[in-house]
């Protein structure tokens, strides 16, 4: 007898994955770009990048279904990436500030031998989700857990609090170590995989890398149906033909399914001056999400500084941990990214629909796409991109 071992998450095959930008501001928010947020969607599920002030109100302004937050991954502690977490966690686990002496609080008693929630990212993370939470008495309705990814400097054990556990917290959050300087399948089911690897940013930042499984290849019914009518095979077999499977007919042909295409690969990076160490990860991706904080568009920007050149305001940027769009273009066509968008940009390149932002925005687009060889987006927020399978 055999017996077939299945992982314990069985996701539906995901169809249509979109990316929505729900924060694009760099370290202040403005009337027209919030903090720091994405939500990627894959088929139902929705997965929460970095979850800075507003993301709440954000999700409510969007099309995303709050109920089906699955996961959050935080790219490093800056607070415009992660100030958001304890408001939205609340609000997801059905959080309240404790009942009046004398009531009873069912949330006392929450079931954590699973996560509701899972929630990835730097040290630091379950300390300040602890924290936040308990400096503000609030009871979550269901549990959580944070797992952290350990770089090689963090202790490699512990919570890095002397604060017990909270308690909707699941005790088996893991701290995560680096093989061969990146996180490897930090998150793994039978249809998509995250891994991850430090980038180079002013505090511990990291990059994330979702890779989808291999998809079924596109099936040319007319190829089969003629020898499964010959041989009076029942029709059935095609589903099993587009799963990419070999089916052997009656009189001994062999018919071999579509070979199975690349699944999608997306790269969400944090904050950085200096991307390489996730080069090898990102590589191929269809799409890349890539920071640009900073640009030199004298002529187009009126603050521009007479003395300013692009060497002065790529220097500034990296000396703050951050990126031109020439970088980011740059980096993109290093790692042969189909697409790139820009994101996390200074107050000052508004993302309103005036001429001058408009004129500004462009500017920046044309400044990447120049490095990078094709057109380059910039997000706004509530932008919603969705990425199709790809062909082959
Ligand atoms: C940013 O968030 C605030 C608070 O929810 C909201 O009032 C504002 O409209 C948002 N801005 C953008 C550009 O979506
Ligand atoms: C929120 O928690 C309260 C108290 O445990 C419970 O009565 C209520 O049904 C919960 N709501 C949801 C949506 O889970
Ligand atoms: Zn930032
Ligand atoms: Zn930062």
């Amino acid at each position: 007898m055999s017996s077939v071992v299945r992982p314990l998450f069985e996701r539906a095959s995901i169809g249509s994955i979109a990316l929505t930008f729900l924060g694009t501001a760099s370290a202040q928010p403005s009337s027209t770009r919030n903090h720091s947020a994405l939500a990627l969607r894959l088929g139902r599920d929705v997965w929460i990048f970095d979850c800075g002030e507003a993301t709440q109100h954000q999700l409510q302004k969007s099309t995303v279904k709050m109920g089906k937050i699955e996961k959050i991954f935080i790219t490093h502690t800056h607070g415009d990436h992660i100030f958001g977490l304890t408001a939205l966690m609340a609000s997801l686990l059905n959080g309240s500030g404790g009942v009046a002496e004398g009531e009873e609080d069912p949330r006392l008693n929450i079931d954590t031998t699973s996560a509701a929630l899972e929630i990835y990212g730097p040290l630091g993370t379950r300390a300040y989700v602890r924290s936040g939470l308990a400096y503000t008495y609030t009871n979550l309705g269901a549990s959580y857990v944070v797992h952290e990814l350990r770089f090689p400097s963090d202790p490699s054990d512990g919570d890095f609090t002397t604060m017990p556990l909270q308690l909707a917290e699941c005790a088996f959050g893991r701290n995560i170590h680096q093989v061969n300087n990146c996180w490897m399948d930090i998150y793994k089911d039978n249809m998509v995989s995250v891994s991850a690897a430090p980038i180079h940013h002013s505090v511990p930042c990291l990059g994330y890398v979702i890779q989808e499984a291999p998809v079924p290849g596109k099936i040319n019914p007319s190829q089969y149906i003629p020898e499964l009518k010959r041989t009076g095979t029942p029709m059935s077999v095609m589903s099993q033909l587009q799963q990419g499977e070999t089916v052997i007919l009656k009189d001994g042909t062999l018919l071999h399914g579509p070979p199975r295409r690349k699944g999608r690969k997306i790269v969400i990076l944090g904050d950085t001056f200096d991307p390489s160490p996730i080069a090898a990860l990102a590589q191929d991706a269809d799409l890349l999400v890539h920071e640009a904080t900073n640009a030199h568009l004298p002529g187009v920007d009126p603050a521009t500084k007479d003395t300013d050149t692009y060497e002065i305001v790529q220097a500034r940027a990296m000396s703050r941990g951050h990126s031109t769009p020439q970088m980011a273009g740059t980096f993109g066509k290093s790692i042969g990214a189909k697409r790139l968008i820009l994101n996390h940009f200074s107050a000052r390149y508004p993302g309103d629909n005036s001429e001058q932002s408009r004129d500004i925005m462009d500017t920046i687009g044309q400044l990447a796409a120049s490095e990078f060889g094709q057109g380059v987006a910039c997000a706004t927020d509530l932008m919603t991109m969705e990425l199709g399978l790809s062909e082959t």
